[in-house]
């Protein structure tokens, strides 16, 4: 059995979730896996803080210089945002080395650009971990149904909002104290209005619609609205009326090969499955010509759950390094938008 070199950028609480789960029990790891993982090093701001669970002799503060480690085989990117993690991430692929990210704002923004130098070098660059934290939702777009004709993908993939609209329809909760809450569970992102005003869910959304359609979609594409102006008097009055009120991101065909990308709050159906999708847990639905309907649930948000996800990744790209192949990449055609205003009844999930 061969034995990769990873070193991990990023001690959050995704990275040191995942820094545990490498940790813990090597060996069982290993036999599961069918690849041993070798942590090499582990990039942090300030090496001198104590990290549960994380050796002291892992830690640096040089992640320039770790990426630049010719061992290291694979490079885990988990700082999160634009700069520097872009610059690193490039290094890496520049470097021939695998990346797996779970950085959504870096794929949404950049990834098609990633893609194409993942794919000059051969390498893997692998984000399951970006969308929806433990459920299985880019693999299954990207390989499962690659030949499938997708039509839609509507999701709700932000664990924070569907916490709060959870407690607003059914304690009746006040939004400010319901969010209060999510914060303090540790859901939201540090800065809670990428949750509530819909951006988390955007850069989720355009990811998830590069892959449903292969064409190039970037955040700035998504047509956005968040649950910032709603009230839990709102939410109450859709559920007299048959309806919960969910923060949907959803990607769909529409006529003449046109694609609708968007982010904001719609009236679900109470006999919809996405309906029965409560608290933090997230759902991703898609509809496709063939396969007809599906949906992956599952816990969208928290240190572990998306540690899961990263960790699949990472042993997909230990094993196509051991046998010297990568993912497949597929090409991202140009994307045609198509504006919301031109959309019927955007607003109800039919
Ligand atoms: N803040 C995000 C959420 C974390 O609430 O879903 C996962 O991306």
């Amino acid at each position: 059995r061969g034995t990769v070199r990873v070193a991990v950028l990023g001690c959050g609480t995704v990275g040191g979730a995942l820094v545990r789960l490498l940790l813990e029990d090597p060996e069982g790891l290993a036999d599961r896996a069918g690849v041993g993982l070798e942590l090499v090093g582990v990039a942090v701001a300030d090496p001198t803080r104590d990290r549960p669970g994380v050796p002291r002799a892992l830690l640096t503060g040089d992640a320039a210089q770790l990426v630049a480690d010719p061992t290291v085989e694979v490079v885990v990117e988990l700082i999160g945002g634009l700069s520097p993690a872009r610059e690193l991430v490039e290094e890496a692929l520049t470097r021939g080395k695998a990346v797996v990210t779970a950085n959504k704002a870096l794929v949404a923004s950049c990834g098609p650009d990633l893609a194409e130098k993942a794919a000059a070098a051969g390498v893997d660059l692998l984000y399951e971990a970006a969308v929806a934290g433990a459920i299985p939702i880019i693999r299954p777009l990207r390989e499962s149904l690659a030949g499938e004709r997708v039509q839609r993908v509507a999701g709700i993939v932000n664990g924070t909002t569907n916490f709060v609209l959870t407690r607003m329809a059914e304690a009746g909760e006040p939004y400010e104290a319901a969010l209060a809450e999510a914060q303090r569970l540790g859901y939201a992102e540090r800065d809670p209005t990428a949750d509530v005003g819909g951006h988390d869910a955007a850069q989720k959304a355009a990811i998830l619609a590069g892959l449903a359609f292969r064409c190039a979609v970037r955040d700035q594409d998504v047509s956005r609205e968040g649950i910032e102006g709603l009230q839990a008097a709102d939410v109450a009055a859709a559920r007299r009326l048959g309806f919960e009120v969910k923060l949907l991101a959803v990607a769909e065909m529409v006529d003449g090969g046109a694609v609708s990308v968007r982010v904001h709050p719609a009236l679900v159906p109470q006999e919809h499955p996405l309906a029965a999708v409560r608290g933090a847990f997230n759902a991703v639905f898609v509809e496709g010509q063939a396969c007809g309907e599906l949906m992956l649930y599952g816990r969208g948000a928290g240190g572990a759950p998306t540690a899961s996800a990263v960790l699949g990744d990472l042993i997909d790209a230990a094993w196509n390094r051991l046998s010297g192949t990568a993912a497949p990449a597929p090409v991202l055609g140009p994307a045609r938008i198509q504006p919301l205003a031109e959309l019927r009844c955007p607003f109800y999930l039919s």
